[in-house]
């Protein structure tokens, strides 16, 4: 495997943006190739097999581009479908769940772990299980939020109708306190304000990204993959600069304004391709 390849990132859509941002804000000198499958977004509400079906060929379409880690930036596609994503290609694959998981045991020890997610990634129960399996014996506790994705991409996070959706979500969890809160869903770190407003700031956040990037160095160094050179010689890196290299499945434009909303700068490259069938794929 060759430490020069960039690192692959797919996501349902454009929140995976926010797991890319950890990921270059912790690794700058490494090159991210990052597809989003905005033709076929949400994944949240879909089932087992179809999320299956799109993570797998997602996760192909990436490797034959050449890549040397692949990051499952989705948590619905985390929940479901890495066994079968690591059945499909050969490079190392991360999902979100675990290191997202590790991070709320570490805060809570003991304590009650909260997790906000979509609809399928709570009904998986994939985040409770891999809490159970860390050994933590506090109750975990469960809510999705689906409205906080259209919220967060419509540039609404920080409005009274965010905050107003947030007092209904999160009601459970004043009942029941919570020491860390998993935002369990790539759009909700972009609500942070509002949800710690809103549950307390007495409990942790628990962002998933920015906990899968620690988790990333860490492979790559045991690998010995990781890429510590500079990669500009006569540019500073930044978000979405030509070193990295985005593809969406539909909407390009719409993509990059919402990036903009999220990162503050839209794909320097930014392409549209339709994948279908496992493998088959054409650019356009
Ligand atoms: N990216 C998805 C997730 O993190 C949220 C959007 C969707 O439902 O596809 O679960």
């Amino acid at each position: 495997m060759n430490r020069n390849l960039p690192i692959g990132i797919f996501d349902s859509g454009v929140g995976g943006l926010t797991v890319y941002r950890a990921l270059h804000e912790r690794l700058p000198n490494e090159r991210f190739v990052y597809l989003g499958d905005t033709a076929r977004v949400p994944y949240g509400t879909k089932s087992l097999a179809t999320v299956e079906r799109y993570a797998v060929e997602n996760s192909r379409f990436l490797e034959a581009r050449g890549i040397k880690l692949l990051v499952v930036a989705c948590n619905t596609a985390s929940a479901l479908a890495v066994p079968a994503i690591r059945k499909a290609v050969q490079v190392p694959v991360i999902g979100v769940i675990e290191p997202g998981s590790r991070a709320a045991v570490e805060v809570a020890g003991t304590a009650n772990i909260g997790v906000i997610a979509t609809e399928a990634t709570v009904n998986s129960g994939a985040y409770a299980k891999e809490i159970a399996a860390l050994g933590a014996s506090g109750e975990v506790l469960e809510r999705a939020c689906p409205l906080f994705v259209p919220l967060a991409e419509e540039g609404w996070a920080d409005s009274d109708v965010a905050r107003m959706v947030a007092r209904d979500y999160l009601n459970d969890f004043r009942t029941t306190s919570v020491a860390a809160l998993v935002l369990g869903c790539t759009h909700y770190p972009i609500l942070r304000n509002v949800i710690s407003e809103t549950i307390g700031r007495e409990t942790t956040l628990i962002d998933s990204g920015a906990a899968t990037a620690a988790d990333v160095e860490l492979v790559l160094e045991k690998l010995c993959l990781r890429h510590d050179e500079p990669l500009g010689l006569y540019q500073e890196r930044r978000l979405c600069d030509d070193l990295d290299h985005f593809y969406v499945t539909d909407a390009a434009e719409r993509f990059a304004k919402v990036a903009e909303r999220f990162l503050g700068s839209a794909p320097s490259i930014l392409e549209a391709v339709e994948i279908w069938g496992h493998d088959e794929l054409r650019t356009h």
